[in-house]
């Protein structure tokens, strides 16, 4: 069981140490939208290692510890895999690195959908061992219940509505919701749903524009928005995709880099100075002592 929050900033490798300042609160982030409107949206990227939410901090009002770390840490196909130890253990090294933006970790499958007690006890073991103030679990009307549950009892809880990487078997795929009416109709009754419930804030993933705009709308919280609509009340993305490390990446997705080029020429470049016997350098090596 994790038991620390913070880095050791003695032998930590970043630098410099932040000043201490006050996180962001769930609050906070819910008043950011004040009748209906959220002046300034929010912004939101996932993070799951701790010198990765040292950089995004400073940046970002939310982290969310996304179960999509099973795709891109892991290299497993689907969220579906992902465990309760993955998530305490990348959560708590989220929280140790950051100071700023308020932490959600994500409920992996399996973890919250037998019933609200279940969900209870896993969402507070999320919070005990991480140290986030928030989960996210996914789905609509069907997990209101639990959302009110896990809400009356001091934890609270983003939901996430439309395309739900954890029912992909149910759902066919990854494509976009919302193209049929009566989809159209689901995806707002489960928005209202679990605002309703008691959520802070949602995430609508992979909804058809208007269906994001009329959510926004619809609902007093906060509304996330990824493959949405620029209206929504605030973005997240996946750190990864947005960087660039990945080739194949959906179509909401824009790059502002291309990280797997840079990773992959300096390792070449790694590689060649090994090779040619030029790395370690004078500079890299400890000399012997002079007599
Ligand atoms: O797991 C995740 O990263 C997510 C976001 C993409 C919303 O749920």
């Amino acid at each position: 069981m994790s038991t620390t929050f913070q880095i050791d900033t003695s032998t930590s490798r970043a630098t410099p140490t932040p000043a201490p300042m006050k996180r962001l609160t769930v609050p906070k982030i819910t008043r950011r939208k004040q009748d209906g409107e959220t002046a300034e949206p929010l912004v939101m990227l996932t993070a799951y290692t701790a010198r990765q939410a040292q950089l995004l901090d400073p940046h970002c009002d939310m982290l969310l510890v996304g179960d999509s770390l099973g795709q891109v840490i892991y290299g497993l196909p689907s969220t579906l895999a992902v465990t309760m130890d993955m998530m305490c253990a990348h959560g708590a090294a989220v929280v140790r690195g950051s100071y700023h933006a308020l932490v959600v970790v994500d409920m992996p499958f399996g973890s919250y959908e037998t019933s609200p007690q279940q969900a209870f006890e896993n969402a507070s073991r999320i919070m005990a061992e991480t140290g986030a103030a928030a989960v996210k679990l996914e789905g609509g009307t069907a997990m209101a219940e639990t959302i009110a549950f896990l809400s009356a009892r001091g934890i609270p809880v983003m939901a996430h509505v439309g395309l739900t990487p954890q029912a992909v078997n149910a759902l066919g795929g990854y494509m976009a919701r919302g193209r049929s009416e009566a989809e159209h109709a689901k995806i707002i009754a489960d928005g209202r749903a679990v605002a309703e419930a008691g959520a802070f804030a949602v995430v609508a993933e992979g909804v058809v524009e208007d269906i994001a705009i009329a959510l926004t709308t619809a609902v007093a919280v906060p509304v996330i928005g990824i493959g949405a609509s620029a209206r929504c009340d605030g973005q997240v993305l996946v750190t990864e995709d947005m960087l660039g490390m990945f080739e194949r990446v959906p179509r909401f997705v824009k790059k502002y880099g291309d990280i797997a080029e840079f990773i992959s020429e300096k390792a070449s470049e790694y590689a060649r100075d090994v090779r040619a016997r030029e790395f370690p350098g004078p500079e890299q090596i400890y000399p012997a002592k002079a007599d």
